[in-house]
Protein backbone atom coordinates (compact mmCIF):
# COMPACT_ATOMS: atom_id res chain seq x y z
CA UNK A 1 0.00 0.00 0.00
CA UNK A 2 1.10 3.72 -0.60
CA UNK A 3 1.81 5.96 1.99
CA UNK A 4 -1.42 7.54 2.00
CA UNK A 5 -3.41 5.10 1.60
CA UNK A 6 -1.98 3.20 5.17
CA UNK A 7 -2.56 6.68 6.51
CA UNK A 8 -6.02 7.07 5.55
CA UNK A 9 -6.74 3.37 6.06
CA UNK A 10 -5.58 3.95 10.08
CA UNK A 11 -7.58 7.02 10.02
CA UNK A 12 -10.72 4.79 9.43
CA UNK A 13 -10.15 2.46 12.02
CA UNK A 14 -10.17 5.27 14.22
CA UNK A 15 -13.49 6.32 13.00
CA UNK A 16 -14.88 2.41 13.06
CA UNK A 17 -13.90 2.41 16.81
CA UNK A 18 -14.99 5.60 17.36
CA UNK A 19 -18.09 5.07 15.99
CA UNK A 20 -18.44 1.65 18.38
CA UNK A 21 -17.83 3.84 21.30
CA UNK A 22 -20.26 6.45 20.18
CA UNK A 23 -23.21 3.70 19.79
CA UNK A 24 -22.44 2.09 23.30
CA UNK A 25 -22.40 5.41 24.73
CA UNK A 26 -26.15 5.94 23.13
CA UNK A 27 -26.78 2.53 24.79
CA UNK A 28 -25.49 3.55 28.07
CA UNK A 29 -27.92 6.63 27.82
CA UNK A 30 -31.47 4.54 26.31
CA UNK A 31 -30.81 2.17 29.04
CA UNK A 32 -30.48 4.43 31.81
CA UNK A 33 -33.84 6.41 30.42
CA UNK A 34 -35.08 2.61 30.47
CA UNK A 35 -34.97 2.11 27.24
CA UNK A 36 -34.02 -1.55 27.31
CA UNK A 37 -34.56 -2.81 23.59
CA UNK A 38 -32.75 0.16 22.04
CA UNK A 39 -30.07 -0.28 24.04
CA UNK A 40 -29.87 -3.83 23.39
CA UNK A 41 -29.72 -2.69 19.58
CA UNK A 42 -27.20 -0.34 20.01
CA UNK A 43 -25.14 -2.63 21.88
CA UNK A 44 -25.15 -4.90 18.78
CA UNK A 45 -24.54 -1.98 16.73
CA UNK A 46 -21.35 -0.96 19.08
CA UNK A 47 -19.98 -4.77 18.81
CA UNK A 48 -20.77 -4.46 14.56
CA UNK A 49 -18.78 -0.96 14.26
CA UNK A 50 -15.67 -3.04 16.70
CA UNK A 51 -16.11 -5.40 14.11
CA UNK A 52 -15.65 -3.04 11.34
CA UNK A 53 -12.44 -1.83 12.84
CA UNK A 54 -10.98 -5.57 13.40
CA UNK A 55 -12.02 -5.82 9.74
CA UNK A 56 -9.45 -2.81 8.52
CA UNK A 57 -6.74 -3.98 11.08
CA UNK A 58 -6.40 -7.28 10.06
CA UNK A 59 -6.54 -6.20 6.09
CA UNK A 60 -3.20 -3.77 7.29
CA UNK A 61 -1.66 -6.89 8.74
CA UNK A 62 -2.53 -9.05 5.84
CA UNK A 63 -0.79 -6.21 3.81
CA UNK A 64 2.45 -6.87 6.01
CA UNK A 65 2.35 -3.37 7.32
CA UNK A 66 2.78 -2.63 11.38
CA UNK A 67 -0.61 -1.27 12.49
CA UNK A 68 -0.63 2.00 14.47
CA UNK A 69 -3.39 2.33 16.51
CA UNK A 70 -5.08 6.11 17.42
CA UNK A 71 -6.37 7.32 20.04
CA UNK A 72 -10.36 7.08 20.48
CA UNK A 73 -12.24 10.17 21.01
CA UNK A 74 -14.41 10.99 23.66
CA UNK A 75 -18.56 10.55 22.58
CA UNK A 76 -21.06 12.53 23.06
CA UNK A 77 -23.22 11.19 26.11
CA UNK A 78 -26.04 13.62 26.51
CA UNK A 79 -29.06 13.67 24.73
CA UNK A 80 -32.33 15.11 24.70
CA UNK A 81 -34.94 12.24 23.69
CA UNK A 82 -34.66 8.71 22.11
CA UNK A 83 -35.01 10.39 18.77
CA UNK A 84 -32.21 12.67 18.78
CA UNK A 85 -29.72 9.38 19.76
CA UNK A 86 -30.82 7.74 16.80
CA UNK A 87 -30.85 11.22 14.93
CA UNK A 88 -27.38 11.60 15.81
CA UNK A 89 -26.65 7.79 14.72
CA UNK A 90 -27.89 8.41 11.32
CA UNK A 91 -26.01 11.67 10.93
CA UNK A 92 -22.61 9.21 12.12
CA UNK A 93 -23.54 6.86 9.59
CA UNK A 94 -23.71 9.65 6.89
CA UNK A 95 -20.18 10.48 8.24
CA UNK A 96 -18.83 7.15 7.72
CA UNK A 97 -20.02 6.80 4.40
CA UNK A 98 -18.45 10.48 3.11
CA UNK A 99 -15.23 8.92 4.90
CA UNK A 100 -15.50 5.55 3.11
CA UNK A 101 -15.80 6.79 -0.57
CA UNK A 102 -12.83 9.68 -0.48
CA UNK A 103 -10.69 6.84 1.11
CA UNK A 104 -11.88 4.90 -1.84
CA UNK A 105 -11.55 7.72 -4.27
CA UNK A 106 -8.13 7.38 -2.50
CA UNK A 107 -6.80 4.36 -3.02
CA UNK A 108 -8.63 4.64 -6.89
CA UNK A 109 -6.11 7.32 -7.41
CA UNK A 110 -3.37 5.63 -5.71
CA UNK A 111 -3.55 2.39 -7.63
CA UNK A 112 -4.39 0.41 -4.80
CA UNK A 113 -6.45 -2.29 -6.03
CA UNK A 114 -6.21 -4.38 -3.11
CA UNK A 115 -7.56 -1.75 -0.97
CA UNK A 116 -10.21 -0.92 -3.23
CA UNK A 117 -11.41 -4.74 -3.26
CA UNK A 118 -11.59 -4.25 0.56
CA UNK A 119 -13.35 -0.87 0.80
CA UNK A 120 -15.74 -2.35 -1.63
CA UNK A 121 -17.33 -4.06 0.89
CA UNK A 122 -17.69 -1.49 3.24
CA UNK A 123 -19.70 0.74 0.44
CA UNK A 124 -22.01 -1.97 0.50
CA UNK A 125 -22.17 -2.42 4.00
CA UNK A 126 -22.90 2.11 4.68
CA UNK A 127 -25.90 1.80 2.19
CA UNK A 128 -27.37 -0.89 4.68
CA UNK A 129 -26.36 0.56 7.71
CA UNK A 130 -27.55 4.09 6.77
CA UNK A 131 -30.67 2.60 5.50
CA UNK A 132 -31.49 0.78 8.76
CA UNK A 133 -30.81 3.81 10.78
CA UNK A 134 -32.95 6.20 8.77
CA UNK A 135 -36.04 3.72 8.85
CA UNK A 136 -35.68 3.95 12.61
CA UNK A 137 -35.31 7.35 12.94
CA UNK A 138 -38.74 7.92 10.77
CA UNK A 139 -40.31 5.19 12.92
CA UNK A 140 -39.68 7.35 15.91
CA UNK A 141 -41.24 10.66 14.56
CA UNK A 142 -44.45 8.25 13.10
CA UNK A 143 -44.74 7.68 16.81
CA UNK A 144 -44.23 10.53 18.55
CA UNK A 145 -44.35 10.82 21.99
CA UNK A 146 -47.19 8.20 22.23
CA UNK A 147 -45.78 6.16 24.73
CA UNK A 148 -47.61 3.31 23.88
CA UNK A 149 -45.96 3.18 20.72
CA UNK A 150 -42.80 4.17 21.99
CA UNK A 151 -43.06 0.96 23.90
CA UNK A 152 -43.64 -1.17 20.86
CA UNK A 153 -41.13 0.25 18.99
CA UNK A 154 -38.25 -0.23 21.82
CA UNK A 155 -39.13 -3.48 22.07
CA UNK A 156 -38.91 -4.37 18.51
CA UNK A 157 -35.64 -2.77 18.49
CA UNK A 158 -35.15 -5.32 21.12
CA UNK A 159 -35.57 -7.63 18.65
CA UNK A 160 -32.61 -7.62 16.42
CA UNK A 161 -31.07 -10.45 15.76
CA UNK A 162 -27.87 -11.68 14.96
CA UNK A 163 -26.27 -10.56 11.87
CA UNK A 164 -23.91 -12.29 9.56
CA UNK A 165 -20.73 -12.19 10.88
CA UNK A 166 -18.26 -9.84 8.85
CA UNK A 167 -16.05 -11.30 6.28
CA UNK A 168 -12.39 -11.66 6.73
CA UNK A 169 -9.62 -9.36 5.37
FE1 LIG B 1 -18.71 0.80 10.46
FE1 LIG C 1 -21.89 1.91 10.97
Amino acid sequence: MTPPVLEAITRQIAAEFNASFSYLAMAGWCEHHKFMGAGRWLRMQSEEEHEHAMKLFDFVLARNHPVKLPGVEQPGSEFDSIVDVFERALAQEQGVSRQIDALYELAFNEKVFAAMAELQWFITEQVEEEKTVREIVAKFHMVRNDPASLLDLDRELGGRGPEPAVPKA
